[in-house]
């Protein structure tokens, strides 16, 4: 018998995993795989290439330029090209940090939730060459001094991220139609990001040729409102998607229906096209309605995604003890979306109304409420929960070790800190408020140094778990023959 969700290579046998199928959790080969029945699938592990390179962009590029972009604009040096670097590490975060985790488990997840065969490392590993290498060279040339190298690498990075993002959406739809079920919440987000990564393919395109075109700066009215329409439409879509399927449940609740997620679904995606126009016109005050009509449909739509789809409280009674801490971060992660929520109203009333750009705090306290919050504790949780490298460890009884305490701590304070500092623009100097905001930055970035530790940790510890595991199956089966 061949199962289509193991691309056929695996029989149904004792030892592997079926009970958490039918709640949507994903098949994993069993720890005890070793029986003589079972055939273990040959998985394809492109998703830790992707979840690789998602670690190295955040470490090696977001969060480090956060933490010189933060000492720059508070002067203590290269202040003549902050702007540049703020775009930088923008863009780094946007599309190394959350667009390659997101792309990776997107492309690794997605087919099992439609019932379809995974997707093999001929189509994911050409993908995220393309995201990976757009990334590294926007990264890389864009602080660099003007000129022809950072212009030409603007483009041939918008260049490579447009196919790579393109060719990822049309993955991602052709999986989702090929494949089984109805109209759930979570195929209904799964499309809209889907179709967002489309647009935002065509974006980087725009906004490469707007960049090339002026200094290696992409101008701010296609920038502001083009990270928004990443954040909220191609990341925030699939954290909807992804969430509303398996957090409720975690936390002993039904999985949200149709119905109750269908207002918060269609203001969310109303935002995102307002952002999108916005982005493709110039500045003025249509453009500045059109950003406020965005952010004022996005924040109540947040508002009620992360309660419903998501949890704000609550504990985790479905999940086994030792992974119950990871949920934390999913709860943190939850709550910075309702802050995000409040913060995007605010800044949305004020421009709608004044029609010119305003309420320059929110707006910064909301973008970093939803990457820093949302985005990155949501990336560390559920990678947790579910990663297959840590499979074997949510199994385990003992308590959380000290060093993933300590990576919810620091992401948590990094969060919270670097709101704090967006919210004091206006009340104390700039560079108090950017000293503030280098230190959120090396908190996070050491947090997520941790997070990679624990990461090279599990891989490493799997064999020997598994080894284990299998001695004392193996004990256990010799004792039922044997007293049978
Ligand atoms: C604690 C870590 C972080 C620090 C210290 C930090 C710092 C900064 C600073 C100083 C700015 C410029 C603000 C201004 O000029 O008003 C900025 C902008 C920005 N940040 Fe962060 N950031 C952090 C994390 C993140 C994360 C995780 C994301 C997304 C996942 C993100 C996305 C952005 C975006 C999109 C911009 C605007 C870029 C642009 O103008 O093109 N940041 N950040």
């Amino acid at each position: 018998m061949t199962d289509e969700r193991t691309g056929g290579r695996r029989r149904e046998g004792r030892g592997a995993d079926h009970s958490n199928a039918a709640s949507g959790e994903i098949l994993l080969p069993s720890p005890i795989a070793s029986h003589a029945d079972v055939v273990t699938a040959v998985e394809d592990r492109s998703y830790a290439v992707f979840i690789a390179g998602a670690l190295a962009t955040a470490i090696l590029g977001g969060f480090a330029l956060a933490i010189v972009a933060s000492l720059a604009s508070s002067g203590a040096f290269l202040d003549e090209r902050v702007p540049w670097l703020v775009q930088a590490h923008g863009s780094a975060q946007l599309q190394g940090w959350a667009g390659l985790f997101v792309a990776g488990m997107g492309l690794r997840l997605l087919p099992r939730f439609a019932g379809r065969r995974p997707l093999t490392h001929r189509v994911n590993l050409p993908i995220f060459a393309m995201l990976f290498l757009g990334t590294v060279i926007r990264t890389v040339t864009q602080p660099l001094d003007s000129g022809a190298v950072p212009e030409t690498g603007l483009l041939v990075a918008g260049i490579l991220w447009a196919l790579g993002s393109g060719t990822f959406s049309v993955v991602v739809i052709r999986t989702l139609l090929m494949g089984r079920g109805g109209r759930e919440p979570w195929r209904l987000f799964a499309f809209a990001g889907a179709a967002w990564w489309a647009a935002w393919a065509a974006m980087a395109m725009f906004a490469a040729i707007r960049g090339a075109r002026s200094d290696a700066y992409v101008p701010t009215a296609v920038d502001e409102p083009m990270t928004w329409m990443v954040m909220l439409g191609a990341i925030g879509n699939f954290i909807w998607a992804v969430q509303s399927r398996s957090v409720p449940i975690f936390f002993g609740r039904k999985r949200p229906t149709l119905r109750s997620l269908a207002i918060p679904g269609i203001l969310l995606n109303l935002g995102v096209v307002f952002l999108f126009v916005a982005a493709l016109t110039d500045r003025g005050t249509v453009h500045e309605r059109l950003v406020g009509a965005g952010f004022v449909f996005a924040g109540p739509s947040l508002l009620m995604l992360a309660p419903l789809a998501g949890a704000c409280w609550g504990s985790p009674t479905r999940l086994r003890p030792r992974a119950q801490a990871a949920a934390r971060f999913v709860l943190a992660a939850n709550i910075a979306a309702v802050f995000c929520a409040v913060l995007l109203l605010w800044a949305g009333a004020y421009t709608l109304i004044e029609g010119s750009f305003a309420a320059a705090e929110a707006r910064d306290a909301a973008r970093h409420a939803f990457g820093v919050g949302l985005i990155t504790l949501l990336i560390v949780g559920m990678a947790q929960l579910v990663a297959p490298f840590f499979a074997l460890r949510r199994v385990g009884a003992e308590a959380a070790p000290l060093i993933e305490r300590s990576v919810f701590w620091l992401l948590a304070s990094a969060a919270v800190l670097r709101i704090a500092a967006g919210l004091m623009l206006g009340h104390t100097s700039t560079a108090s408020r950017m000293h503030l905001s280098a230190l959120a930055g090396t908190v996070a970035l050491l947090g997520l140094v941790l997070f990679a530790l624990m990461i090279v940790r599990a891989v490493r510890e799997e064999p020997r778990i598994k080894a284990q595991l299998g001695a004392s199956a193996a004990r256990a089966r010799e004792r039922n023959t044997a007293t049978k």
